[in-house]
C-alpha cells in the first residue's frame, strides 16, 4: 500500500486528479470507479478544471459509481446520480451514456445488484477505483462486519452513517437507511485503488484501515491485500499514523529516484 501524506485537502485533491488524467491519458477509454460525498469534491473540481482547460477529454471514459441510496428517484437532488451529475457528469465532456449508477428504484434488487456486476465485468473490470473512507471504516456502503468477500448487494446503513450523512439532507425529509454498494469482493477486483481521506474526523479510520489488522471491523483495511492501493491523506487525516514519517520518507525517496531517471 503506497501512503501520500500531503499538507491540506487541496493537495489531496491535486494529486489525486492527477493520477486520474494519468490514468485517462494513458488510455482514453478507462473504466473508472467513482466515490459520492464530500472527500472527492475538491479532487472532481480539479478534473473539472482540466477539461475546460483541455488538458484531459472524459469522452471516452465508462464509469461505475460504488452505490446508490435505495428509494431515492434519479433525479432527486440527494441520490447519488443527482450528486454526480451536478459534481463531475455534467461540467465535463463525458458522456452520461457511458456513467453508470446502481438503480435505487430497482423492482427486483437482486437481480439489479448482478446485472451492475455484469455490467462492470462486460466493461473489462475498472481500471481505476476511487474511494473514500467513512468515519467507521466503510468502503462503499460496506460498513463494519461487511463480508471481506461480498459484491454488489443491498446493505443497511449504520446509524453512524445515516447520522453522518444526514447534513445533505432538509430537517424531515425522508432519508434512506438502506443502500446498493458495491461489495468488497467486487471494489478488490479494480486493477488500482486510490483512496483519499481528509480532516480529523477521518484519523482513527485511517489509521486501522492502513496499521490495523485485517478485519471486517474496518472494512477498508482489506487494502492492504490490494496489489496496487494508494492512499492519499491531508496531515489531520494522517496524525495518528504510528509510521507517518516513515511513509513520508518512502515519498521523498520516490520523487528523488523519479527526478534522478
Ligand atoms: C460514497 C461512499 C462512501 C463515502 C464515505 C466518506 O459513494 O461510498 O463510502 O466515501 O462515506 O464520505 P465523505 O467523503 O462524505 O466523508
Amino acid at each position: 500500500m503506497r501512503v501520500v501524506v500531503l499538507e491540506n485537502v487541496n493537495d489531496v485533491a491535486e494529486f489525486g486528479a492527477k493520477q486520474i488524467a494519468n490514468q485517462v491519458m494513458k488510455q482514453s477509454s478507462s473504466v473508472l470507479g467513482l466515490a459520492t460525498g464530500s472527500s472527492p469534491l475538491p479532487l472532481y473540481q480539479c478534473l473539472v478544471d482540466m477539461v475546460e482547460s483541455n488538458t484531459i477529454s472524459l469522452r471516452d471514459v465508462v464509469t461505475f459509481n460504488l452505490d446508490e441510496y435505495l428509494g431515492l428517484a434519479p433525479e432527486h437532488p440527494q441520490s447519488y446520480r443527482s450528486f454526480m451529475n451536478r459534481h463531475l457528469f455534467e461540467r465535463t465532456d463525458i458522456d452520461l451514456a457511458n456513467t453508470n449508477i446502481p438503480n435505487g428504484l430497482a423492482d427486483n434488487t437482486e437481480q439489479a445488484c448482478l446485472d451492475y456486476e455484469q455490467a462492470i465485468e462486460r466493461a473489462g473490470g475498472i481500471d481505476l477505483q476511487l474511494l473514500g473512507i467513512g468515519n467507521n471504516g466503510h468502503i462503499g456502503f460496506n460498513e463494519p462486519s461487511s463480508s471481506l468477500a461480498s459484491r454488489t448487494r443491498v446493505k443497511t446503513l449504520s446509524k453512524e452513517t445515516v447520522e453522518a450523512n444526514r447534513r445533505f439532507f432538509k430537517a424531515g425529509e425522508f432519508q434512506p437507511h438502506l443502500a446498493i454498494t458495491m461489495g468488497i469482493g467486487s471494489i478488490m477486483e479494480a486493477k488500482s485503488i486510490l483512496m483519499i481521506a481528509t480532516g480529523e474526523a477521518k484519523t482513527e479510520a485511517v489509521k486501522a484501515a492502513v496499521e490495523g489488522p485485517l478485519s471486517a471491523s474496518c472494512p477498508a483495511s482489506i487494502l492492504q491485500m490490494h496489489p496496487n492501493a494508494t492512499v492519499v491523506l491531508d496531515r489531520a487525516a494522517a496524525s495518528q499514523l504510528t509510521e507517518l514519517e516513515y511513509y513520508v520518507y518512502i515519498e521523498h525517496e520516490r520523487n528523488r529516484l523519479a527526478e534522478a531517471v
